[in-house]
């Protein structure tokens, strides 16, 4: 990371609403980090980014960067901003971008990975080069993607989990569970089709074995941490501010332990929530009653 005195360049993805925002908001007002920092708001619409940087009082150290995470050329574009405005120097990558669809076909499927999974996977080959010593690459993963790949035949759960895992073998994994959605036999693979959020589930699931790959990948001579993070169960847009969620401030707070917390108290690859480890599967222990109701008015 940059010394203490120069400033620190943050990318943070989705940033123009939720817990992306949430976490700039944190960041101007330094009660996470310093405020020192130059803060870059991803967004992938110019205007809602603009009306978001106006929300926090148009900060001298906050910009907009306009990124569409799932599109390669988006990403290419914003690279090279980054190289000619701002020095091709970045500190910190926080992959916030991400979507939940409830449908159960390959269509959804290939729109929530090119967001949730080669988007972020794009954008990590891109930026990894830029990012300075002591940095970090914090990818916004979910407890629904351990819970997920919990239920899981054993087979399947250790070709995710495996340790000589790669993006290729990753990639693979993700196309056949697109091919099975399309011929109706996920089960058949391994996947437990009753998995609640299953597509979004996967996508996370493999958000974290993609965090454990490039942490192999990456870890050598600038001592960069990769690491994922869930933010918890928030009230945002992306679960129609669910029953029972906790406030969106807490989710930043919990995003923000892996770029605040010192580089000895981390494991790098590794997953965690609110400052704590966390393992890559487990049963889910949430009290989903409450929420056919709120699903049903939010279709
Ligand atoms: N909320 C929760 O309970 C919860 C729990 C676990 C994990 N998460 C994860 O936390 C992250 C943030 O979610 P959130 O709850 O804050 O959701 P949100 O309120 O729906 O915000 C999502 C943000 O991502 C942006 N986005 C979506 N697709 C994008 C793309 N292709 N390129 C660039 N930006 C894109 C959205 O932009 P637009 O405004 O243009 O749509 C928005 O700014 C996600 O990765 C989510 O999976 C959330």
């Amino acid at each position: 990371m940059s010394s203490k005195n120069q400033q620190r360049v943050i990318l943070i993805t989705g940033a123009n609403k939720g817990l992306g925002f949430e976490v700039v908001k944190k960041l101007v007002k330094g009660t996470s980090g310093s405020n020192n920092d130059l803060i870059l708001l991803g967004c992938r619409d110019l205007k809602r980014g603009q009306d978001a940087i106006a929300k926090l009082g148009s900060p001298s150290n906050v910009r907009l960067l306009q990124l569409d995470t799932s599109s390669p050329d988006s990403i290419a574009r914003a690279t090279n901003e980054i190289k000619q405005k701002y020095g091709g120097k970045l500190d910190i990558l926080i992959n916030n971008a991400g979507i939940l669809k409830l449908e159960k076909t390959a269509d959804a499927a290939r729109e929530i990975f090119a967001t949730n999974y080669f988007g972020i996977k794009l954008l990590n080959k891109h930026l990894s080069p830029l990012i300075q010593e002591n940095g970090r690459i914090i990818n916004v993963a979910s407890e629904v993607g351990a819970w997920t790949l919990h239920e899981m035949s054993n087979d399947l759960q250790n070709k995710y989990k495996s340790s000589t895992l790669t993006e290729e073998q990753l990639d693979a994994l993700l196309q056949d569970f697109i091919a099975a959605l399309e011929s109706n036999s996920v089960e058949k693979l391994g996947y437990n089709e009753k998995s609640r959020y299953l597509i979004y589930g996967v996508s996370k699931a493999a958000l974290l074995a993609l965090t454990r790959v490039e942490a192999r990948q990456w870890s050598g001579a600038k001592n960069v941490l990769v690491l994922a993070v869930c933010p918890g169960y928030c009230a945002t847009d992306l679960n129609h501010h669910g029953p029972g969620s906790r406030p969106a401030e807490l989710g930043a707070d919990s995003i923000l332990h892996p770029v605040q917390a010192p580089a000895n108290a981390l494991a790098n690859g590794q997953f965690y929530q609110d400052g704590q480890l966390k393992a890559q599967s487990y049963a889910c222990d949430m009290d989903f009653s409450k929420f056919s109701e709120h699903s049903k008015n939010n279709q």
